[in-house]
């Protein structure tokens, strides 16, 4: 008998979505990995034959698809308020009572407690059943499209179970919940990435916001994110309550996290809370405190919003999480500008989501404050993303031999006298060429807000530095007459040796304001930088500039210029300039001056520029005064279309707006 195959390829989603339904959602798988593959091999082989049968809640189409991501912009439909926090026991009383004064005598205020995911929210619309849109949460009320990112998260149903249609009267509806990783599969994505060289998230949170905005959904569909949700809303279903909320998300397909609580009073909340905040490492991935919603959607409507938040939600935020561990050594880390911080080099423990063998110690001052010495028993914490911090000394623990923390007299990277400022904390080495300087320069010259040199990283930086390839910023350039050696390294090999060359000679592009930030002049931030650029046009004006003139630039104070001042004085640094100059790097902003060709102009881009990247295409309209913006609307002038181009082109078309070919508008920045 012949197999009609669109009957087959239905039959076949229907199966796999039960099955991703199963392992994903209820984690109660029913067939082996094996012949859950099969099934989705004979559907994409089946989708390939039959092209005209795909649709876009296919399950094939979690696999994230070849075309890089553009994220549109999404204005959401609700806005996507945030959470007060709330921090003790009294303020939820005082939450409590606000709420009760609200609702009056006759009604008692019920709550519904959930668990605060320490992950991305998201916002997903459906329509007729099929998932349409998935957003970010962006400024609440304008996200960005992940969609085909989301989608890769298997245990988001592409499409609802037809079924329950009739006692929901739509399927046109939003929902709303957390995406997030589990700590073990954090943990060994980032030591496959350590393993590999790259950057290192610093917990699951940041991964998984870097993930959903990553361009290519292939790499997303192979990182291990997850989702919980926790609202569901359409004009057409009536819902009495937070409760019933969770339990139609349930019925419809969706992950809702099980650990919530149904509480009739605000003393069962604050016992929720406490008892979360002790189990908190009994589950697999991070909470960051509970969210506590008033049951009732007849209340919640009434109590309504103010600002940003709601009144009828508040987040009880737990403790940053803590734990005691043995400070080996406390060594001493030389800044690009020669500023000393202590560093506590620790007995490695495992907190909030990652391991942790350092710790910052700020600066002497702490260090004595808090009689900090090698060899004690510390209390480390970890809040959010910040880097972890010792809080105290158990001075119980302490051996009698160790000895108070000293001051370093000598630099202990180059052995240079150190030395200290009289109204400040901070020691410093005053070596121009110590080598821990010299790194700390050339990692900011390369870095992001910088030059952006795409592969010069610290790693590199720090091996190029010692097999001495490296001194300064003009070596960079003279990187490209060493290719025959750094191919010989062992880790690099030629075609990373070739990108590494080509991204050096792109930054040559950059323009002189961020020229000069990179040169890393101390006080002299990207905002300073761009002020002086400005008014300066030239290095040569600052070059010869005087303390006055340059105090005169609105914003830029004594401290600023004299650095600059300083940093001109210097011989090697003049030097230094005639080098990057002769290399070809931008010295210069006359170009730009007086040519605000674009000015009050609005560009949008889309589809892959071939000739230029779109930061270098954002890069001129902004250079040239004009402005760049994410979606098509009535107020674009200009749109740069690319190959691939996305549904902007079709919106352009039909508002008959200016349309530029990649070719056009290099003509026009010229
Ligand atoms: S309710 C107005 N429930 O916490 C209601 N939020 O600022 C807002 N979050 O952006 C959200 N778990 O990303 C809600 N069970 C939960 C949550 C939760 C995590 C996040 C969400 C939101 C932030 C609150």
């Amino acid at each position: 008998m012949k197999i009609d195959p669109i009957r087959r390829i239905e039959e076949l989603r229907t199966i796999i979505q039960e099955h991703d339904y199963n392992y994903f959602v209820l984690a109660n798988p029913i067939v082996s990995d094996f012949t859950y593959d099969q099934l989705l091999k004979e559907l994409i082989e089946l989708e390939k034959k039959y092209p005209e049968y795909l649709t876009p809640d296919s399950p094939t189409q979690r696999v994230g698809s070849d075309i890089s991501n553009e994220f549109d912009s999404v204005n959401h439909k609700i806005p996507m308020l945030s959470l007060s926090n709330t921090y003790s026991e009294d303020e939820l009383i005082d939450f409590d009572r606000r709420v009760r004064d609200f609702a009056g005598e006759a009604t008692t205020p019920d709550y519904i407690c959930e668990l605060k995911i320490d992950g991305v929210s998201i916002s997903l619309q459906y329509e007729n059943g099929i998932l349409k849109t998935a957003a970010t949460r962006g400024d609440g009320i304008i996200g960005e499209d992940v969609t085909n990112n989301i989608k890769t998260i298997r245990s988001i149903p592409l499409s609802v179970n037809k079924k329950f249609l009739k006692e929901f009267g739509s399927f046109n509806f939003e929902v709303r919940g957390e995406v997030y990783m589990e700590n073990e599969d954090f943990k060994k994505m980032n030591d496959e990435r350590e393993l590999n060289g790259e950057k290192l998230f610093a917990n699951p949170r940041n991964s998984t916001a870097g993930t959903i905005k990553l361009l290519d959904s292939k790499i997303v569909a192979k990182r291990p994110i997850k989702a919980f949700m926790y609202y569901y809303y359409s004009e057409y279903t009536k819902i009495g309550s937070q409760l019933e909320n969770l339990l139609m998300l349930k019925k419809l397909g969706f992950r809702i996290n099980a650990n919530y609580k149904h509480c009739k009073t605000i003393n069962d909340v604050i016992v929720f809370c406490k008892e979360w905040e002790e189990r908190r490492n009994e589950i697999p991935f991070e909470i960051d405190g509970v969210v506590i919603k008033v049951n009732s959607i007849n209340l919640q409507q009434n109590l309504g919003s103010i600002a940003k938040s709601p009144r009828w939600a508040v987040a009880y935020k737990f403790k940053a999480k803590q734990a005691s561990t043995l400070l080996k050594k406390i060594t001493w880390q030389v800044g690009r500008t020669g500023t000393l911080t202590p560093v506590a080099e620790l007995e490695p423990i495992f907190l909030a989501g990652s391991t942790i063998s350092r710790a910052t110690l700020h600066n002497f001052d702490e260090i004595k404050r808090k009689d900090i010495r090698e060899g004690d028993s510390v209390v480390i914490e970890k809040g959010g993303d910040v880097i972890p911090k010792v809080v105290s000394v158990d001075v119980s623990k302490r051996n009698k031999n160790l000895t108070e923390t000293e001051l370093p007299i000598r630099c202990p990277t180059c052995g240079s006298k150190l030395f200290k400022p009289e109204n400040e904390v901070a020691i410093y080495c005053d070596n121009n060429f110590c080598p821990d300087q010299i790194k700390g320069r050339l990692i900011h010259f390369a870095s992001r807000g910088a030059m952006d040199i795409e592969g010069l990283g610290e790693s590199l930086i720090n091996l190029f530095t010692e097999m001495k390839f490296l001194k300064d910023f003009a070596d960079i350039y003279d990187l490209k007459n060493k290719r025959n050696e750094l191919i010989e390294i062992e880790r690099l090999g030629e075609k990373s040796v070739d990108n590494l060359l080509n991204a050096i000679d792109k930054s040559k592009n950059q323009q002189f304001e961020k020229v000069l930030f990179s040169l890393g002049i101390r006080y002299v931030g990207s905002g300073a930088a761009k002020k002086l650029a400005e008014h300066f046009i030239s290095i040569d004006n600052l070059i010869s500039a005087t303390k006055e003139e340059i105090e005169g630039i609105y914003e830029i104070g004594p401290s600023i210029s004299s650095s600059i001042i300083r940093f001109f004085k210097s011989k090697d640094n003049l030097k230094l300039i005639e080098r990057l100059k002769k290399a070809g790097l931008n010295f210069n902003t006359s170009i730009a001056k007086g040519v605000n060709k674009f000015n009050g102009k609005s560009f949008v881009l889309t589809g892959t520029l071939s000739i230029l990247t779109r930061d270098e295409a954002k890069e001129k309209i902004i250079y040239f005064g004009g402005k760049v913006s994410s979606s098509v609307s009535k107020l674009t002038d200009y749109v740069v279309v690319g190959e691939n181009p996305g549904s902007k082109l079709d919106k352009a078309v039909k508002l008959g707006l200016k349309i530029l070919t990649e070719e056009e508008f290099i003509e026009m920045i010229k």
